[in-house]
């Protein structure tokens, strides 16, 4: 997808993170001040874009999640086992640094987050993730993901949808 040289490489002490700005100062205010105590504590993982000058150009986050059975479209709940919710992988914030966008980055770092999930050993339905705006909602959407019939800032896309042949 993307046509710049970009390493996506998980985030570490070396990466140089006060000057990310992406226009969203919760997004910017989340990665200089907090990304690395939750990563301490296991309740996220962040991955980063590098440019060739070893900028960081985007990053995102993933952690283990569930969705609810019964929040699920009927159309795709039916064809799920009954228990009340299904394992999934949220991707709970991503951002492109202002200087990257518009480059196919934010589809790329999608992508790898995809691949990253469906490769897991530790099973899930679906990749999620928490839209912060409509705008948010529109790129997921484009990328084929499908809002919660009652929250659609959350969307999802079923992971054997993306990836058919994998086991
Ligand atoms: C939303 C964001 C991640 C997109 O990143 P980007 O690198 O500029 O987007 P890309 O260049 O990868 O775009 C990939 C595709 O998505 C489309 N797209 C981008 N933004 C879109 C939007 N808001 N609505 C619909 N489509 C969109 C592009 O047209 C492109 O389409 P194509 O592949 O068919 O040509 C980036 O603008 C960003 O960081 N925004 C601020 C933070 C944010 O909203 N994060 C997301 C959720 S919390």
């Amino acid at each position: 997808m993307s046509r710049a040289p970009f390493l996506v490489t998980p985030l570490d002490a070396v990466h140089e993170r006060t000057l990310f700005n992406s226009g969203s100062e919760s997004l910017d205010r989340y990665f200089r001040e907090q990304v690395t105590q939750d990563i301490r504590r296991r309740v996220a993982a962040c991955f980063v874009a590098l440019s060739d000058d070893q900028r960081i150009a985007g990053y995102y986050t993933l952690a283990s999640a569930s969705l609810m059975l019964t929040d699920l479209p009927a159309t795709l709940s039916k064809k799920l086992p009954r228990y009340p919710t299904v394992p999934a992988v949220r991707m709970g914030r991503l951002a492109i640094d202002q200087a990257f966008k518009g480059q196919g980055l934010g589809g790329a770092l999608l992508a790898d987050a995809l691949d990253r999930a469906a490769r897991s050993e530790i099973a899930a339905y679906a990749l999620m993730v928490d839209a912060k705006d409509e705008l948010a909602v529109a790129f997921y959407r484009h990328h084929g993901f499908i809002s919660l019939p009652d929250s659609p800032l959350t969307l999802f896309l079923p992971l054997a949808t993306v990836f058919p042949s994998r086991k």
